[in-house]
């Protein structure tokens, strides 16, 4: 997502405010200090890599239940990069095509009404077709949960991260204070989509509109809080006096699938929808940046005579107690789970992997007999990156849930050697106990650490990143990757990301090691052509340059793609013309872009069918910033119509596996 402005009140762009104030290090100091030294290049690594590469492509599964090794295997990265540019469409490599599938507005069930070029849905209508602006995403096989692995037919589930009132409302909203059923519609717009889908004779894909599977979920959705803070005085909110309760996920970002098949949907900028007016904000509220004069949207405005709404005003008002929502911000910024096949089910928010801007989590490869394993970036300037343990051993045959109820939260520390520590966020642990008492900082239960994760993770002395964004695991080594997208407010200079002013951003990765220890390197220097990252000799070209990398997975077969969110002006201006998305081989450290999207627009959100042969790749917000009367990109709609956030789906002509 892009960040707020103050300029105007619908105007998306820009970039959220600093919340992290603590004296912990700068990553660009420890970069700074550690460019010669190559701990992480010392493994047996890139071999391991080279021999998994060399016997073709395996991780693609046939129609069969058990991957299966290809019978023509290709090489990776077959395909002409193709060169930046800034058109109101999709652009990608020669030999592929698109279709533009599930755009905002398409019905999702029988009952809901049709698109309308005019957006003059209601909430209610809005509640019943694809949400706006979306973003990380997981195809399921429909035959996923009786050992299958179909790539004709399954679930396509997505995130809507934000909302864009200029082009959700017919006339761009009707101002403030605000409309009760603007706001409604709002939270509608938000939250999560699943779709039941097929591919057709054809090969042309379509929504089964009357599919029980279909599902939205909202701001206003019924969930349960799971984990270490359920039931904890600070998540008791009217709604739910016994603090088990809550309604809707919001700023739904990046996600995470579970080795038992349910999807993980991640609440990133959920502050910025609260207000607090308070002076002396709680800790909970100010360090997640919660402001004291007016949320981004202004919900508050909408009146105190809807719970629904009034809800987003934190501050806890002296006359009226009945309107105390103090705890209403506490109920956001965790994991939320949802079991796709499962239409009737409840979302379940887990605690115990944190409270902080979630943009994404991501599983190490599960071991049978071992904890699970999970990575989350929070994506704020200065955030850190966090490692979540299960306390119970993963087994096949009964993982679920649970396992993300109980465990350990570790936060990251990048030493100047290039070795790292896990820091554990554990009111058990003596080194947590210590510290906090010596800042000065107390805290009643494991549930009060889990509110407050962004102070823990200061006084355990996290390395302050530059926004960590999408993480992904390498499908073979288990090495783990992650974007951090840039930090304009970065002032000094290092040497192994030498830029003052982080405007381009940087992949880094790291392997695990023992005892809470890991290896780290820098992957990638983003950037212009010429940019060089010298840990690998890569200079970066016309090809491969861009900026801002987001999204992050790894496809199968071990390739890379890399999904760029750079802000407009960037865009405008820059060498990198639209945002895109580019494929890298990890081995060769060898980047082509391969796809270019249309204009103001993000691109966010990638995954395949098993069989590799068809992608889904999600284009979020075209048009960002305009209207409500004339809009910088009429995709995919055309003529004078509104922008309208879709997925793309993408396919080899000869009918191949993509990347090759
Ligand atoms: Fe929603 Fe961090 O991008
Ligand atoms: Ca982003
Ligand atoms: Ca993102």
């Amino acid at each position: 997502m892009t960040k707020p402005s103050k300029h105007q009140p619908f105007d998306l762009s820009g970039e959220e405010p600093v919340a992290n104030f603590s004296a912990n290090s700068d990553f660009s100091e420890v970069l700074d200090k550690r460019l010669n030294r190559r701990r992480f290049l010392q493994g047996s690594v890139a071999l391991a890599v080279s021999g998994f590469l060399g016997q073709g492509l395996l991780g693609c599964s046939n129609q069969s239940a058990a991957p299966a090794l290809l019978q023509q295997p290709a090489g990776l990265l077959g395909f002409d990069a193709i060169p930046i540019n800034r058109f109101d469409t999709v652009t990608v490599p020669a030999g592929y095509r698109t279709q533009v599938f599930l755009p905002w507005g398409t019905p999702l069930t029988t009952d809901a009404p049709a698109y309308r070029a005019d957006a003059s849905h209601s909430a209610a209508e809005q509640a019943k077709q694809v949400g706006m602006h979306h973003d990380g995403m997981h195809f399921f096989p429909i035959d996923l949960k009786q050992g299958g692995q179909s790539s004709d037919e399954g679930l396509l589930v997505m995130n809507h991260e934000y909302v864009d009132p200029n082009i959700l409302h017919a006339f761009g909203g009707k101002g403030i204070p605000r409309d009760k059923e603007e706001v409604h519609k709002e939270l509608a717009a938000h939250g999560v989509s699943v779709a039941h889908i097929k591919k057709q004779a054809d090969g042309n894909w379509q929504l089964l509109q009357d599919s029980p599977l279909n599902r939205r979920i909202t701001g206003h959705t019924p969930m349960e809080l799971t984990g270490p803070v359920r039931g904890h005085a600070k998540v008791v909110t009217k709604y739910s006096p016994d603090g088990t309760r809550t309604r809707g996920t919001l700023n739904n970002c990046a996600h995470g699938v579970t080795p038992w098949g349910t999807y993980l949907t991640c609440e990133e900028n959920w502050a910025l929808l609260f207000v607090n007016h308070q002076q002396a904000m709680p800790r909970e509220h100010r360090r997640y940046s919660i402001a004291d004069e007016h949320s981004i949207l202004h919900w508050e405005t909408a009146g105190r005579s809807d719970d629904a709404i009034s809800r987003f005003n934190a501050t806890p008002f002296a006359d009226k107690a009945s309107d105390d929502y103090r705890n209403e911000p506490n109920n956001f910024g965790w994991i939320v789970e949802i079991d796709p096949f499962k239409p009737d089910s409840t979302p379940v928010k887990h605690t115990a992997m944190g409270r902080f801007a979630h943009e994404g989590l991501i599983f190490a490869k599960p071991e049978s007999g071992k904890p699970l394993v999970a990575y989350s970036g929070d994506d704020a300037r200065f955030e850190y990156i966090y490692k979540f343990v299960s306390a119970k051993p993963y087994h096949p045959a009964t993982a679920g849930p649970h396992l993300l109820d109980e465990g350990t939260l570790y936060v990251a520390r990048y030493n100047e050697d290039g070795s790292g520590d896990w820091l554990p966020l554990d009111l058990n642990d003596a080194d947590f106990q210590a510290k906090a008492r010596a800042a000065g900082h107390a805290f009643d239960s494991q549930a009060d650490v889990l509110l407050n994760t962004r102070l823990a993770a200061d006084i355990m002395g996290a390395t302050k990143m530059d926004r960590p964004e999408w993480g992904a695991v390498h499908p073979v080594t288990n090495e783990v990757y992650f974007t951090l997208t840039n930090n304009s407010r970065r002032h000094s200079p290092d040497a192994a990301n030498p830029r003052a002013n982080n405007h381009s951003g940087h992949i880094i990765r790291w392997r695990e090691g023992t005892s809470q220890r890991f290896d780290w390197d820098i992957f990638l220097l983003s950037g212009d052509a010429f940019t060089y990252t010298p840990q690998h000799q890569l200079m970066l070209t016309e090809q491969n340059h861009h900026a801002s990398p987001d999204g992050l997975w790894f496809d199968p077969n071990g390739l890379l793609w890399i999904q760029t969110d750079m802000a407009g002006a960037q865009m405008r201006s820059g060498p990198f013309g639209n945002n895109a998305m580019l494929a890298a081989d990890v081995n060769t450290h060898t980047i082509k872009r391969f796809l270019v999207g249309p204009v103001d627009c993000e691109v966010t959100g990638v995954v395949m069918t098993p069989d590799c042969k068809t992608m889904f790749v999600n284009i979020q917000h075209p048009g960002e910033g305009s209207g409500p009367y004339s809009f910088s990109s009429t995709w995919p709609d055309r003529r004078t119509n509104r922008p309208r956030s879709a997925t793309v789906i993408i396919t080899k002509e000869d009918g191949g596996i993509i990347g090759t």
